[in-house]
């Protein structure tokens, strides 16, 4: 591999081997930091995630009066402010970070001053609609742009409990409404059409509150105080998916991944992967915060295929971009549907993917709502374009290690917003 500017060229390789431990796991941190910075006391939190999604989370803390302070090894420190966050002097940064937006607008939503949010160009595209409407329910005041698009102009106030019902499943809009319930009036109830990632719930008990579920309804009591916490973040499951994923197309890999988040809600890719044929072992299980950890060995073989929809495409939501990635090295090919809300993402993952796997070669058929390509394709190396996603650009470099000759990924410097070490950690792990 040879890393030239923004420019990324990766060779293909015949296998995956060695161990791996992973930054923390990007949603844990984003919320820990959040609650970390609304609770009494100073919160340690080892193993944060090293990306700029969660350092946009830091400094709209820090903007807001919470001491935060960063080792070299990771452990992270939030000064907690308990209910009473100092107005910002100026609009908060959240970068790229949905997650940043989203979640904090309903701690906002309950502080008595104004704040502005603001986002980069992809960020400034998202609908915001889902947690203006929501929010305003409860008593906050949300403007955005055109039709709910960032910047959001946040005036908070006291908020009182509502009952909502998600229109999409969400877990970013259930956490801004439980954090907004915590700090308001009375029960707040949210229900989700399917389960979604339940870190802000697990994260909330964490901290001291109580939060109750029933089926896919979550109930919070406004007025809990929060306390501070002394925890390690588990390694982020979304980012060991494109190795997993590596690991499972290239016959004769094994890998091995150890403090790796492994709740439930998260862990659909390892169900996947497993029922196309890789064969993976879970060791030394442990809970820690109410989260799931553990070690992951993957043994990659010929994989067959899989069609992922409903409940399993929300279960799934950041994982599909490397799924798509491998589908044309299975026998049998990968079908995804009821995934619109890949349009929506950092980019528009169906379609960026869609032109960079036809780039090396692929075929694949697009829908509104997913894609389908077949197996036993033979894809070649190609110039890729990501278009500044993340997901998109560590997909291509999955799909690069299995195709004949070298792919260059243009603007790859972008994967640092969830995994600044993917590059060279690919290439510790990749068997040529
Ligand atoms: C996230 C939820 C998902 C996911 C995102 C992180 C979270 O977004 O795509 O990367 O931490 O709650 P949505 O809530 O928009 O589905």
């Amino acid at each position: 591999m040879t890393v030239g500017g923004k420019h990324v060229v990766v060779r293909p390789a015949r296998q995956i081997g060695g161990s791996l431990r992973l930054p923390g796991d990007k949603s844990i941190a984003h919320r820990y930091a959040m609650l970390a910075g609304t609770a009494d006391g100073t919160s340690v939190l080892r193993n944060f995630a090293s990306g700029a999604d969660c350092a946009s989370t830091l400094g709209c803390m820090a903007a807001l009066g919470c001491a935060v302070v960063r080792d070299a090894d990771g452990t992270v420190k939030v000064e907690g402010r308990g209910r009473g966050l100092k107005e910002p002097s100026g609009p908060l940064d959240c970068g790229n970070s949905g997650s940043t937006m989203r979640m904090l607008a309903g701690i906002l939503a309950a502080q008595p001053f104004a704040t502005e949010m603001r986002g980069d160009g992809s960020l400034s595209r998202r609908p915001m609609a889902r947690i203006i409407e929501p929010l305003g329910r409860m008593g906050a005041s949300i403007a955005g742009e055109d039709g709910g698009r960032p910047p959001l102009k946040v005036r908070g106030g006291a908020l009182h409990g509502v009952e909502h019902q998600l229109t999409v499943a969400s877990a970013q809009v259930k956490s801004c409404l439980l954090f907004a319930g915590l700090l308001a009036e009375g029960v707040t109830a949210v229900e989700e059409p399917q389960r979604t990632r339940d870190h802000g719930e697990l994260a909330l008990r964490a901290f001291g509150a109580e939060v109750t579920r029933e089926r896919n309804r979550t109930t919070i009591r406004g007025g809990q105080p929060l306390h501070a916490i002394d925890a390690y973040v588990p390694g982020d499951i979304s980012s060991a998916a494109f190795f997993l994923c590596a690991a499972a197309m290239l016959p004769g890999s094994r890998l091995v991944i150890d403090g790796l988040l492994l709740n439930p809600t998260r862990a659909a890719i390892l169900d996947v992967l497993a029922g196309m044929g890789a064969t993976i072992r879970m060791l030394e299980v442990e809970e820690r915060h109410g989260e799931l950890v553990g070690t992951v060995q993957i043994t990659g073989g010929k994989l067959s295929g899989a069609r992922i929809a409903g409940a399993q495409t929300a279960a799934l939501i950041d994982e599909l971009p490397v799924l798509g990635a491998i589908a044309a090295y299975t026998n049998d090919g990968i079908e995804v549907r009821d995934a619109r809300e890949l349009r929506v993402k950092e980019s528009d993952r169906i379609a960026v993917l869609a032109t960079n796997l036809r780039a090396m070669g692929v075929q694949i058929e697009e829908f509104e709502d997913g894609f389908r390509m077949a197996g036993k394709q033979r894809p070649h190396g190609a110039k890729v374009d990501p278009a500044g996603d993340h997901r998109i650009a560590m997909a291509c470099a999955v799909a690069a290690l299995g195709a004949e000759g070298d792919t260059t990924i243009t603007g790859a410097d972008c994967v640092g917003i969830s995994f600044p070490d993917f590059f060279s950690l690919l290439e510790r792990v990749a068997i040529r």
